[in-house]
Formats: C-alpha cells, sequence, structure tokens
C-alpha cells in the first residue's frame, strides 16, 4: 500500500485508498452535484472504471470533449462552460477531470473560473499526467499554436493516481511520460536515475513505485517554489530546446510530429551536452545519459535547415524573462543549476553532438 503524498494544501492518494478517500470526502462534504469531466478516450477507456468506485447519491453529469491537444484551446472551455450552466452547475459543483494532461490541464481551468471557481479533483489517466501534469496546481489552455498561454495556478481538492488506468495507454504515450520521470531522476535524485538504465529489466510492478518516486520529487520541488522563482525551474530541464524542437515538428508538415516526451527526450540530451560544454558533467556521465536516452527514444532526424527555425523558436519561449533564454542544466547528475545563459555556438554544437 503507497503512503498518500501530501502536497501544499492537497493530497495524492494512489490507487485503491484514492477511491476511499473520493467516497469519505464526499461523505463529508455537501456538493449540489458532481461533472466529470472526460475526452472522447478517456470516457470509452477509463470512465467505466471509474464510475463503479463512486458511492455517492449526487446527480452525475458526464461532460466529454474530443480527444487531443487542437482542443484544448477556449473554444472548448466556453462548451464546457455552456454545458455547466446548461445542467445547473452551481457554486457548490464539485468537477472531477477523468483524463491526460490536456484533461487536467483544460478541466482545471475550466473549473477553476466557473463561477469565480469551483472545486475540482484531478484523476490521471496517462502516464505523463500522474507524473507530472496533476501534480503541482498548473492549469491552462493554449491560445492558437502558443503552448500553455491562458491559465492559473489553482490546487485541487485532491489527486487520485490510479495506474491501473494506464493497461489502456498507447506504448509512444508510456514513452512519453517516461521522459518526464527519467528528468525527475536527472534533476533531484542519483539513485532513481540509476533505475532507469536497465529498462529491459523493469516490469509493470516496478513501475507503481516508479510513479510514486517521480509524483514526489515533483511534488518536493514544487513545495519549495510553488510560483516558480526559483528551484521550480529546475523542472524545465530539457524543456528549453525541447519545446522549441516540439513547436517546430508540429508546425512543419514534412516532420512527424513528435510527442512531447519524444522531444524532451532530444532536449535532454542536448542540454546535458552543454551542461558537459560547461563543465558541470564529466564525460562519463554525458554519456551514460545519451546512451540511456537514446536507448529508449527513436533518434530524431534533424537536417541543417532545420537548426534555424528552432533557434528562432527559443526566444518564444515563454520562459524567457526580459528577452534573455535561460537555461536550467544540470551540476553532476541528480543536481540542477538554473539561469544558465548558453551562446548559440554552443547550441549548435549540441545539436551536432547529437547527430554523432
Ligand atoms: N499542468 C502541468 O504542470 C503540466 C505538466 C506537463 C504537461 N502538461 C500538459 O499535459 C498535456 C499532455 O498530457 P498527456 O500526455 O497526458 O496528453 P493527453 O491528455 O492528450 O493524452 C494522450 C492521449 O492518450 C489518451 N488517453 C488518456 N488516458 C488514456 C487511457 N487510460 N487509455 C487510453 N488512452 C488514454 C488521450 O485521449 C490522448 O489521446 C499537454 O497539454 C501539456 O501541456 C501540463
Ligand atoms: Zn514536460
Amino acid at each position: 500500500m503507497m503512503q498518500s503524498i501530501q502536497a501544499n494544501s492537497y493530497p495524492i492518494h494512489f490507487n485503491e485508498k484514492g477511491y476511499e478517500a473520493l467516497n469519505l470526502y464526499l461523505k463529508e462534504n455537501k456538493y449540489s452535484n458532481l461533472f466529470i469531466i472526460v475526452d472522447s478516450n478517456t470516457n470509452e477507456f477509463c470512465l467505466p472504471n471509474f464510475l463503479p468506485y463512486l458511492e455517492t447519491d449526487l446527480t452525475i453529469e458526464i461532460i466529454e470533449f474530443d480527444a487531443g491537444e487542437e482542443n484544448k484551446n477556449i473554444e472548448t472551455c466556453v462548451q464546457i462552460w455552456n454545458v455547466l450552466t446548461e445542467l445547473g452547475a452551481d457554486r457548490k459543483t464539485l468537477v472531477i477531470n477523468l483524463g491526460g494532461g490536456v484533461v487536467t490541464d483544460l478541466g482545471g481551468f475550466v473549473a477553476s473560473t466557473f463561477k469565480r471557481g469551483v472545486d475540482f479533483i484531478h484523476v490521471p489517466t496517462t502516464l505523463l499526467s500522474m507524473v507530472d501534469a496533476s501534480v503541482g496546481g498548473k492549469n491552462g489552455v493554449d491560445l492558437g499554436n502558443l503552448k500553455n498561454q491562458i491559465g492559473v495556478i489553482n490546487v485541487p481538492i485532491m489527486v487520485l493516481i490510479d495506474t491501473q488506468y494506464l493497461e489502456t495507454v498507447p506504448q509512444n504515450e508510456m514513452r512519453s511520460g517516461l521522459a518526464e520521470m527519467l528528468k525527475h531522476g536527472l534533476i533531484y535524485d542519483k539513485k532513481y536515475w540509476e533505475q532507469f538504465l536497465d529498462l529491459k529489466a523493469l516490469d509493470f510492478a516496478d513501475f507503481d513505485s516508479l510513479i510514486y518516486r517521480s509524483v514526489e520529487i515533483k511534488n518536493e520541488i514544487v513545495l519549495q517554489d510553488p510560483t516558480e522563482k526559483n528551484i521550480r525551474k529546475a523542472l524545465n530541464f530539457g524543456h528549453t530546446l525541447g519545446h522549441a524542437i516540439e513547436s517546430y515538428f508540429l508546425e512543419n508538415e514534412n516532420k512527424t510530429t513528435l510527442l512531447h516526451g519524444e522531444a524532451i527526450a532530444v532536449g535532454m540530451i542536448l542540454e546535458s551536452f552543454i551542461s558537459l560544454d560547461k563543465k558541470l558533467i564529466n564525460k562519463e556521465e554525458y554519456s551514460e545519459i545519451k546512451t540511456c536516452v537514446k536507448s529508449i527514444y527513436d533518434d530524431i532526424l534533424f537536417e541543417e535547415k532545420d537548426i534555424q527555425p528552432i533557434l528562432e523558436l527559443l526566444i518564444h519561449d515563454k520562459k524567457n524573462e526580459y528577452g534573455n533564454i535561460q537555461f536550467a542544466l544540470i551540476e553532476g547528475i541528480g543536481k540542477i543549476k538554473i539561469n544558465q545563459s548558453v551562446e548559440n555556438e554552443l547550441i549548435l554544437k549540441a545539436f551536432e553532438d547529437y547527430k554523432s
């Protein structure tokens, strides 16, 4: 049985214990009704497993929207706000977001803004949303192709992580979530990182405890710095370049689309190279990282003409303050060094090394 993890003001429960906590919470708190937000996939794959656990007399309404990042926008929010209104949601409505990061980000935002905010609970159903998106209180939607441009920081009542939902998650989505777990090891816990070095030896049973540790790490970092003034920036490791690569591949029709974690995996190799060049890590550490990450993720092909547009996209990264590109690098495995500026030449050098 995995102990619940306490975030700043809400608990994160695991597996069966989560449903007990949820039912107890529903019994002890008076809500007027319950809305469950799902996307088309979690409606099919997760809702049938979720509903039987619920013990409540409240009316339950299901709100579904089409799966996909392209629907994580304000139009979808408007539709959901309308449905909530039509179906009689009020200030004592409880919203449950059952889905991946798209559902928890969007559902958290919808709930945080409806009638100036109603309570919500996250039930993440992808690996990425379990170890990353559902923890930390960031909610929001995209604005055109600007990711997470609109949003609020607002925490749920509780998070309920049930790893059974992972059984139907596609392999590539699992690998995408795994990138964030690798990141947690690289920035915070060398021992944890080392557990991934021989991934073939891991099976699903091991995975529960790995997910647990990843949630613990993300939570510890967020607790120290909820509004991302300093240490929380560590979570951007691999993301400065990773995001730019992700956007570039998204915008280019002749490129395969990369899942978030696939882009972050490349970003982590590139930013590890930058850490090496700045003598923050040594050659052995770098080659351990590169070998491990490349053994899990397919090589991404970069042509000469791809690099400049990627560098330009970097400038648009929302994390930049005062126009400077700031990287979160690693200082040895398991330690982070934030606010590092990096010259363009070094970034080019990192791409060269990635290709080799
Ligand atoms: N708030 C944060 O701190 C934070 C952190 C990281 C990522 N995010 C956001 O999370 C989103 C990505 O999350 P994601 O990777 O979970 O994407 P997602 O929600 O789009 O899920 C990926 C795919 O899996 C499907 N799916 C979900 N659960 C399933 C299940 N149990 N079985 C089968 N299919 C299932 C979804 O319908 C979707 O097609 C991005 O929008 C990103 O910006 C937020
Ligand atoms: Zn990420």
